[in-house]
């Protein structure tokens, strides 16, 4: 059989070591062909392939990015299932594995419903589907936000100041919930609940009057109760969704004006999505590269590889597009526990 292999969406750590498990077991264990479409789904509609053989990926598991590029090209856009069928056969590839988020799956449905043979891989460091309990990459993410926030620690205790760090995470607040608790931070604010600028004053001047440099944690989708959206200055991306970025630099002198406390804040941005994968997101990423693989030999089509306790599954694509894996209230909850 011959399987192409394509990355898409936003990058992740981990997406290297999925295509060197699929690839590796795919070779070595049933000599199966392997190409790569460059750049997402716009390698498959523009027909840019590489080979990947065993000498593709010798050594690519600890490297972050993807060796095959990704884009936010929507194939539907692009002469769509037409289009999309035409390449495949003419590079004479018999199924498909398509990585990537929310929009790769739903462009992949949509493609497989028309009767494409589609297997997908989820991604995103939000760790925001619910069909699986975690994503490779998150784990990475919060890795480096947290060893951030301990770096902002040290110098927010040698000002005596406020220290607020500002995380990725769209639509839910996993990375800022984990880091923020492994950094110690005396107030989380994530997407799923809304708090009052009030509220966030009192935290910060609690920890203060204790002699801590207060630390806020805070998810780019977060919104105070009194704004409608989340804060968004830089337009809005290739599927019209707002680019986030920048409540950590709307709070810091909200902060800084109601508690006379000097404030500072840092956006960590895309340094959570790059370097090297820790070695749960490498394992992760390794076993469903494997299972999806496997769902191909399978005949899996329409179904994608995810996790479940420490079981790799396969479940619907619909599955996976219906609904958020927001933080449960009862998570968000016990870390108020340790604001102030
Ligand atoms: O979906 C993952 C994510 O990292 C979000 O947290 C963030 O809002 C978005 O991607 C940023 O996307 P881009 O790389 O296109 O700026």
């Amino acid at each position: 059989m011959k399987i192409g292999i394509l990355t898409s969406g936003g990058d992740a750590p981990g997406l290297n070591a999925v295509i060197r498990g699929i690839v590796h077991t795919g070779i070595q264990v049933h000599g199966e062909e392997f190409v790569g479409f460059l750049h997402g789904w716009k390698g498959l509609v523009e027909d840019t392939t590489i080979p990947l053989t065993r000498q593709q990926i010798m050594g690519i598991s600890k490297q972050g990015g993807t060796i095959l590029g990704t884009s936010r090209t929507n194939p539907f856009e692009h002469g769509g299932v037409e289009r999309v069928r035409e390449v495949l056969e003419r590079n004479g590839v018999d199924a498909l594995i398509a990585i990537g988020g929310e929009g790769t799956l739903a462009a992949a449905k949509r493609l497989t419903d028309a009767g494409v043979r589609i297997v997908g891989v989820p991604k995103t460091i939000d760790n925001d589907l619910d069909a699986t309990d975690y994503t490779f990459g998150f784990d990475t993410a919060v890795q480096i936000a947290t060893d951030a926030m301990d770096r902002l620690r040290t110098t927010g205790d040698s000002h005596g100041r406020c220290m607020v760090a500002e995380v990725m995470g769209r639509h839910v607040g996993w990375i800022a919930l984990h880091s923020g608790m492994a950094a110690g931070a005396h107030c989380i604010l994530i997407p799923e609940v809304r708090t009052s600028i009030e509220q966030i004053c009192a935290w910060v001047t609690s920890a203060h009057a204790r002699g801590r440099a207060p630390l806020v944690a805070v998810a780019e989708g977060f919104a105070l109760d009194s704004m409608d959206d989340a804060h968004s200055e830089r337009g809005l991306d290739a599927f019209g969704r707002p680019r986030l970025g920048g409540i950590g630099e709307v709070l810091a002198p909200l902060i800084e004006e109601r508690t006379g406390i000097e404030t500072r804040a840092t956006t960590l941005g895309h340094i959570q999505r790059g370097g090297t994968p820790t070695a749960y997101d490498r394992v992760l990423a390794t076993r469903l590269g494997m299972a999806a693989l496997n769902s191909v030999r399978d005949h899996h089509w329409g179904r994608m590889v995810a996790l479940r306790g420490t079981d790799i599954v396969h479940v619907p694509f619909e599955a996976a597009l219906g609904s958020l894996k927001t933080v449960p209230p009862a998570r968000y909850e016990e870390a108020r526990i340790l604001f102030g």
